[in-house]
């Protein structure tokens, strides 16, 4: 799915193995040796084990019960059966607030095939899928420029449908004054370099807000509430990240970066460089990815993006490492091999959707896949 190779399937670069470790006042962990996972079904979608872990955990054993939890971003609900899962466990049973626009896209076949047309609501098969671990759900699908919340204190936001700034400054304002000191957002694509735009516009609330949990081996952050997040409904102009001066850039970069444990580094890093490509700096840029010298996963991730349409907009940098597009998406021919190629190169990343897509159809259309 184009949003998001939000999970990659990065083995070399772990530092943790398991165990977390605290650095500089956040937690660097792969949550896996905390949880089960074996309780929990198979939902196709985005986020690999570690978060998988990190949601249940999070759930199950650090919710203090004070607020709300509220999940933005949900597709099918792979990330919500996880956070149910830890929910189940608990007495106090909140709520699962989950907003979407569940509206079905062409490009949602690429994770997993079901028989729905573009346009048309997959809001019954979600709700069918986190009921069976919660039935504590409530859905509100629409989209996110539209979005109301009632006030209620929340204690856990998790973030993974909105990416750049306009949709990041809808919810921060909707929703910050909700948020409970002590409270967290979860970032699902903090990490992944093509959306830089997150790590952009959080570093500026860097005064309320905290690194708390960063989860080994994949792109997810969670930042602990430290008081009171009053955006207001202007939103400050200095969020924008294409307002930013190449000076800026540089200085904030380093101040983004520097907490970080080196394997979450490594990946947010390139960001730098796709926002002063973005900024018209593109010499500069040029430079900083030709000097990124990538591990084997590293150079995997930036082969797959060059047959996307991020080859388009940033072709300087692609070219800059030797990667060029091999699929021209003006032939009819060649836009089917490339959809095929990155299908399989998503279902790889995402072990078990193809499994899950055949239960679906099958459920729903016996024998519709064959054996
Ligand atoms: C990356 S997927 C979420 C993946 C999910 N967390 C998982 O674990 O599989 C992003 C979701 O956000 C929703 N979304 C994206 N932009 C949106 C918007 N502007 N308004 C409402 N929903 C949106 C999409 O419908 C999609 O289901």
């Amino acid at each position: 799915m184009p949003q998001g190779m939000q999970e990659a399937q990065g083995t070399q670069e772990s530092l943790s193995e398991s165990v977390g470790r605290v650095a500089q006042g956040f937690e660097f962990s792969d949550f896996r040796a905390r949880v089960t996972l074996d309780d929990v079904p198979e939902v196709p979608g985005m986020i690999a084990q570690p978060t998988q872990a990190y949601y249940k955990w999070l759930t199950s054993e650090s919710l203090a019960g004070r607020g709300a939890v509220v999940e933005i971003g949900t597709f099918l609900g792979r990330s919500t059966v996880h956070l149910a899962a830890g929910l189940r466990l608990r007495r106090d049973e909140p709520v699962l607030h989950c907003f979407d626009r569940f509206v079905w896209r062409p490009e949602h076949a690429d994770t997993v095939a079901l028989p729905l047309q573009a346009g048309e609501s997959f809001e019954a098969i979600f709700l069918d899928n986190v009921r069976a671990v919660y039935p504590n759900v409530r859905t509100h699908a629409g989209e996110i420029r539209d979005i109301a919340w009632s006030g209620e204190p929340i204690e856990l936001l998790v973030l993974d449908a909105p990416k750049q700034l306009p949709d990041l400054s809808t919810v921060l304002s909707v929703f910050g004054p909700s948020l409970l000191e002590g409270g967290r957002i979860v970032l699902e694509d903090f990490l992944y370099f093509p959306a830089y735009p997150i790590a952009c516009v959080l570093s500026r609330l860097g005064d309320v807000l905290a690194y708390e949990h960063v989860v080994d081996r994949s792109h997810t952050v969670a930042l602990r509430v430290e008081a009171p997040l009053a955006c207001g409904d202007a939103q400050p102009l200095d969020w924008d990240p294409s307002r930013w001066s190449p000076a800026e850039v540089r200085a904030r970069w380093d101040a983004i970066l520097e907490p970080l444990p080196e394997p979450a580094r490594r990946r947010l890093a390139p960001g730098r460089w796709l926002h002063l490509h973005d900024l018209g700096a593109v010499d500069e840029a040029c430079a900083g990815v030709r000097g990124l010298d990538l591990n084997r996963d590293e150079q995997a991730l930036w082969e797959r993006l060059a047959q996307t349409h991020l080859h388009d907009r940033y072709a300087p940098l692609f070219a800059a490492l030797g990667l060029r597009r091999r699929f021209d998406p003006r032939r009819p021919k060649d836009r089917t091999r490339a959809r095929r190629e990155l299908r399989r190169a998503w279902r790889r990343a995402y072990l078990g959707s193809r499994r899950f897509g055949r239960r679906m159809l099958d459920a729903i259309q016996p024998g519709s896949q064959g054996s």
